[in-house]
């Protein structure tokens, strides 16, 4: 038994996804998110700087006392996956558990994934999906347009800027035929439906957010590690208004009262 709260933290909204997935799971445990939305996007950026604004965010979320972290964001477990590792607190990236997920779906067809510009970049989703399914062929897209139109509240299925922007990135994808598609930043799980749709109904969609919640969830019961109140907090750097509206939107109930100002640090 460990009553500290689990840390999760990304660029913005999208590891709440991370967090909602958790928290479905295992509704006892105590839930500290850091959504780092005065920084957001970070898929833009180079990789030298996010790898200073992950040891940023990891010691901002450890300096909580939490008892494990979930980097529940792509871009960051793909550009700093070994500096997550130095940690003596265990940390969970969506990356690997992302991986293992689209490996064990769709069959031995074509596989795809889909992420921000930084993550493909990194080369990093590829070289992981080479050792867990080796010879299966994988298409990297890279998708710059979407964590800005999911932050600025483009998330319904119907929407025209959303829909525009998934025919684009995801024509390549049918046209490959992938039987899997890994939604390699967290992000992309908040349009689940719509990328469903453009996919096509024979495209097993895996989310990496919740991949890297069940293996912290796993990790947690296996070592005996689970427990808390049910309570959760939550800090951006952001506008703490339009968090807790967009929050309270997403998560389909209120989270008003419970988000906190956070720093912007310095890059
Ligand atoms: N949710 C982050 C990810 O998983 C988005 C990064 C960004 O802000 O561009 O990659």
């Amino acid at each position: 038994m460990d009553r500290r709260p689990i840390g999760i933290f990304d660029s913005g909204l999208g590891g709440l996804t991370a967090a909602r997935a958790l928290r479905a799971r295992m509704p006892e445990e105590d839930i500290l998110y850091f959504g780092d939305t005065g920084r957001m996007p970070y898929g833009p950026r180079p990789a030298e700087q996010l790898r200073r604004i992950a040891a940023q965010d990891m010691d901002y979320v450890a300096s909580f006392g939490v008892k494990a972290i979930i980097a529940a964001c792509g871009t960051v477990s793909s550009t700093a996956g070994d500096l997550l590792e130095q940690y003596r607190l265990p940390v969970f990236g969506v990356l690997k558990a992302g991986v293992e997920g689209l490996a064990r779906a769709g069959g031995t067809g074509p596989a795809a994934v889909l992420a921000t510009q930084a993550s493909i970049d990194s080369g990093a989703y590829a070289r992981a999906f080479s050792q867990a399914a080796p010879g299966r062929r994988l298409l990297s897209v890279a998708c710059p347009a979407l964590v800005p139109l999911i932050e600025s509240g483009h998330t319904e299925p119907e929407d025209p800027a959303l829909e525009e922007a998934l025919e684009q990135y995801l024509a390549p994808v049918r046209a490959a035929g992938a039987t899997a598609l890994l939604l390699g930043c967290t992000h992309y799980s908040l349009i689940w439906q719509a990328v469903q749709r453009f996919a096509g109904g024979g495209t097993e969609l895996v989310g990496a957010a919740e991949c890297g919640a069940a293996a912290l969830g796993d990790y947690l019961s296996e070592n005996g590690l689970t427990g808390g109140a049910g309570r959760e907090l939550y800090y951006t750097s952001g506008s703490v208004e339009e968090f807790t509206a967009a929050g309270t939107a997403f998560l389909g109930r209120s989270i008003e009262g419970l988000v906190r100002q956070a720093p912007v640090m310095e890059v």
